[in-house]
């Protein structure tokens, strides 16, 4: 039996030219269609209302077009009230008659050429603020080959992560020194120490520590460089460190150049509060791996009502040049379903080209009885394992919880239950004692 595809081709003027193609969730009072176009219109060529000059040469050329409408049977929306209505569309109902809708748009790329800011402000600017969208959220982002090839994306991602550490077959495992802030860069270079000797693949600052007075980058680096070095010689394992440069965004190439002069492996950025322009301009630039802190995202792709989803967000930190990135977290701590930290971690992995995958980070409230989720969620073997408390919580220090997480790794792949690993690893026994039961 053969199928007909042509049903689901784009119409060949979206099909044949360059175009970013935008899918949204609405809900809306409007009749789909009119609301449709009321969101192409307002981010691309039009406003509220045919203005003059707008021809249909214009329109053709520019205008963003809606390319699918799928309805959401009415149902759905039974616990989604919307919160705002238009006063005179509302008069006399009890309970004005929302609708529901998928869409697609497609955006010609002409509108704002390979620039993250310019491409976000057309399909995701003013159109959170449009009053009669009650619901709007945008949920994936398509870029087509041509626009992915302006960028560099990851210059190291999975492949040169695992190059850089000498590690294959298994996931890398981490932590956040702990405490986030606070300590004086000779304690934070101990407790990098020890981690390292414990086992580590990777340690990193936390988001809330960049360059600070109580622990200037240079002397940090230095410091920390110099405890990994000293654990390297012991162990004969590499641990990466990520340090976080971000600041103003003017000083993030200096920062770069501290961390990369004094001996470091790795830089960290806080992507959305430095912003998806400053990471670019700095893979760009940089000589190690960047790691893609993403706190401030949530407050915006956390409500399935309003805001960007989270895959999206992650397609443009790999467009943008993030070599690791923050997927959330599997049974953790954080918000996020399984589902949705699985799908970050696809998005991270999947066929780009010419963008290298990048590596997925599963972080927040993880630690040794966490790996067996871990690898049953998450479905191969490519990504980093963090724990903050899992490693420097653990009742018999640092280096016992790093140890944990490597004997967890070790069992799991060896096909072993924690449990049973745990009988002559005691490092895995004291955590399981500690924290609690394995999550499978
Ligand atoms: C980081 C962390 C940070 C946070 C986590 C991890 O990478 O900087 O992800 O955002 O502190 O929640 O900490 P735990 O492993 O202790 O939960």
């Amino acid at each position: 039996m053969s199928f007909d595809r042509d049903l689901f081709r784009l119409p060949e003027a979206v099909a044949g030219q360059e175009y970013v193609l935008a899918t949204y969730y609405l809900e809306t009072p409007l009749e789909l269609y009119e609301a449709a176009n009321a969101l192409a219109a307002e981010q691309s060529s039009g406003t509220w209302r045919r203005v003059g000059r707008e021809t249909d040469d214009l329109r053709e050329a520019h205008g963003a077009k809606v390319v699918g409408i799928y309805p959401v049977p009415a149902e759905i929306l039974e616990n989604n009230l919307p919160t705002a209505v238009e006063p005179d569309r509302a008069e006399g109902l009890r309970r004005p008659r929302y609708r529901a809708a998928v869409l697609r748009l497609a955006f010609p790329t002409v509108n704002f050429g390979a620039k993250l800011p310019n491409l976000l402000s057309a399909v995701a600017g003013n159109l959170f603020e449009m009053g009669l969208f009650t619901a709007v959220r945008l949920l994936d982002l398509e870029f087509p080959p041509g626009f992915r090839r302006q960028f560099t994306g990851p210059r190291f991602g999975v492949a040169g992560t695992r190059r850089l550490l000498g590690v294959e077959g298994r996931p890398l495992v981490g932590s956040i020194i702990k405490p986030c802030v606070g300590l004086s860069p000779q304690d934070l270079a101990q407790l990098a120490y020890e981690g390292a000797r414990g086992g580590l693949d990777f340690m990193k600052d936390d988001e809330l520590l960049a360059d600070t007075e109580y622990s200037p980058l240079k002397e940090r680096v230095r410091a920390v460089t110099a405890a990994l070095r000293r654990a390297e010689e012991e162990t004969g394992e590499k641990t990466m460190y990520a340090f976080n440069i971000t600041d103003r965004v003017d000083r993030i190439r200096e920062l770069h150049d501290i961390v990369v002069e004094n001996g470091g492996s790795c830089v960290m950025i806080n992507v959305m509060t430095a912003g998806l322009s400053a990471m670019r301009v700095l893979a760009e630039y940089t000589q190690v791996p960047i790691h893609c802190h993403r706190d401030f995202a949530a407050a915006f792709t956390r409500s399935q009502h309003l805001g960007i989803a989270s895959v999206a967000m992650t397609k443009l930190y790999r467009l943008a040049g993030a070599d690791q990135i923050h997927v959330g977290a599997v049974a953790g701590k954080l918000f996020g379903s399984d589902e949705e930290v699985l799908l970050d971690a696809r998005t991270c992995l999947e066929e780009l080209p010419p963008l290298a995958p990048a590596l997925p980070v599963s972080s927040g409230g993880q630690w040794a009885g966490t790996a067996p989720v871990n690898r049953r969620k998450l479905g191969n073997l490519d990504f980093l394992h963090l724990a903050g408390a899992g490693v420097f919580a653990h009742p018999d220090g640092a280096a016992a919880g790093a140890r944990s997480l490597r004997q967890a790794w070790d069992a799991v792949l060896a096909g072993a239950g924690l449990e049973e690993y745990a009988r002559d690893h005691r490092e895995l026994a004291r955590a399981l004692e500690h924290f609690g039961r394995p999550v499978t």
